[in-house]
C-alpha cells in the first residue's frame, strides 16, 4: 500500500472500528490523529500502543456533532502538520426503536451525529485539502443505509443519507483532485454488535454467505486501500465489506 500523504484524521477512533484504521494506517507510515469523545484514556492507550509498534500517533478529543469543535480540531491539525492529507468519518451512533415510537428528537439525534458530523468533517477537509489539491476522505456508513433495517429509520437515514453525499463530494472534490468515497460494512464485531442477543446473531448469521461477522481489521484494510494511491482513480464509489450479506 502507498501513501503520498502524511497524515490521517479518524473521527471515533478509541475503539471498534475507528481503533483499528487507526492501527492499519499508522502501520502504513501515516501519522494517525485519534479522535475521541470521552474516552480519553482509551485513547491515549491506542496511542500508546501505536507508538510502542512505531508509529506515529495523536490524540484529539472532541464532539463530532459540535460543528465549530470539528472546525477547530481540523486546523489544529493543519496547524500542527501543516495539512490534513486524509479524513475517516468513522464515529457513529444507534438510537434503535420502532418508527411509531420514534420521537422527532430520536431521529434528529443520530442524523447530527452520524450525517451532520459527516458533512462538516468533508467540507472542512474539502477546504483545507484543496489548497495543496491533494486529499481523500473515507465515510464509514453501513449496509443498512443501503438494504434499510426495522427499528433503525433514523440510523438507515443517516448512513443512505452519507453515501448519496459522498458521491455528491465526490464531484465537487474531483476538479481539485480530492477524492470521496464509503465503506458500508455489515455486521462487525464491535461493542456496537457485542449487545445482540444470541438468537438474534444467529439469526443474522444464517443470511451472511461467509457465515460469520466480519472483523473490524476488514474494513480497516478496506479504507486503507480506498485512501491510497492505489485506489487514486476511484471516487464516489461504495465498497460494501458484509460477507456477501447484500450483494
Ligand atoms: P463503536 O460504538 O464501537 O464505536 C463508535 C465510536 O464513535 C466510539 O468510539 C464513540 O465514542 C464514537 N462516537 C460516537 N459519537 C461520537 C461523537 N459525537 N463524537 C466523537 N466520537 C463519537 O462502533 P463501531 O462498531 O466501531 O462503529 C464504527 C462505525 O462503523 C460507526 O459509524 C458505525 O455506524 C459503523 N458501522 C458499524 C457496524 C458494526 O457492525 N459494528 C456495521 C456498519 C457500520
Amino acid at each position: 500500500m502507498h501513501f503520498s500523504g502524511k497524515n490521517v484524521l479518524i473521527t471515533g477512533a478509541s475503539r471498534g472500528i475507528g481503533a483499528e484504521i487507526a492501527r492499519v494506517l499508522a502501520g502504513y507510515g501515516l501519522k494517525v490523529w485519534i479522535n475521541y469523545r470521552s474516552s480519553a484514556e482509551q485513547a491515549d492507550a491506542l496511542k500508546a500502543e501505536i507508538e510502542a509498534a512505531g508509529g506515529q500517533a495523536a490524540v484529539i478529543g472532541f464532539d463530532v456533532a459540535d460543528e465549530q469543535a470539528f472546525i477547530d480540531a481540523i486546523k489544529t491539525i493543519v496547524e500542527s502538520d501543516g495539512e490534513l492529507s486524509y479524513l475517516v468519518n468513522n464515529a457513529g451512533i444507534t438510537k434503535d426503536k420502532l418508527a411509531m415510537r420514534m420521537s422527532v428528537a430520536d431521529f434528529e439525534e443520530v442524523i447530527r451525529a452520524n450525517l451532520v458530523s459527516a458533512f462538516v468533517g468533508c467540507r472542512e477537509a474539502l477546504k483545507v485539502m484543496s489548497k495543496k489539491r491533494f486529499g481523500s476522505v473515507v465515510n464509514i456508513a453501513s449496509i443498512v443505509g443501503e438494504t434499510g433495517n426495522a427499528g433503525q429509520v433514523n440510523y438507515s437515514a443517516s448512513k443512505g443519507g452519507m453515501i448519496a453525499m459522498t458521491k455528491s463530494f465526490a464531484q465537487e472534490g474531483a476538479p481539485r483532485g480530492i477524492r470521496f468515497n464509503t465503506v458500508t460494512p455489515g455486521f462487525i464485531a464491535t461493542d456496537m454488535t457485542s449487545g445482540l442477543k444470541d438468537q438474534i446473531k444467529e439469526a443474522y448469521i444464517a443470511k451472511i454467505p461467509l457465515g460469520r461477522f466480519g472483523e473490524p481489521k476488514e474494513v480497516a484494510e478496506t479504507v486503507a486501500f480506498l485512501l491510497s494511491d492505489g485506489a487514486g482513480y476511484i471516487t464516489g464509489e461504495t465498497i460494501k465489506v458484509n460477507g456477501g450479506m447484500y450483494m
